[in-house]
């Protein structure tokens, strides 16, 4: 089962961040559906590692557009993102290799913070004046 189902509801209007959150939520799904399903069967810790590395390049990519488009609200956007990737590096640190995912602990706080995220604060990118379009 997926963690994250793509909804239109999510997209921002940026077609490279809507791009890049579904591959996002892709990327996150195919690690979370290896977690405990057989063969290549990954480790609650593997699967955090993994979703952490994700994140934070999506959020380089994201914080690099909101610099090049001069976002105002720069910092609070930015300071979210950190307070996401300390989380995980705290349920990293806490985490043991045998940690029962199905009761949705971390799953589920994992996708509401991120279709929160989408909606809430992502979704505010799509104001951005686009200086491409202003040059003549
Ligand atoms: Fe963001
Ligand atoms: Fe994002």
């Amino acid at each position: 089962m997926a963690l994250i189902e793509w909804s239109e509801d999510f997209a921002v209007g940026i077609p490279e961040v809507d791009k890049d959150h579904q591959e996002l939520i892709e990327d996150i799904n195919g690690l979370y559906e290896q977690l405990g399903s057989g063969r290549d069967e990954l480790t609650v810790m593997d699967f955090l590692t993994a979703v952490y590395a994700e994140a934070r390049e999506h959020f380089i990519r994201e914080e690099e557009l909101m610099l090049e488009q001069d976002y105002q609200d720069y910092e609070d956007h930015k300071a979210e993102h950190e307070r996401f990737l300390e989380r995980m590096g705290e349920l990293m640190g806490e985490s043991q290799d045998d940690v029962p995912t199905e009761d949705g602990g971390i799953s589920l706080w994992l996708s509401h913070w991120l279709v929160n995220h989408f909606q809430v604060h992502d979704v505010r990118l799509h104001n951005l004046p686009d200086k491409n379009t202003k040059e003549p």
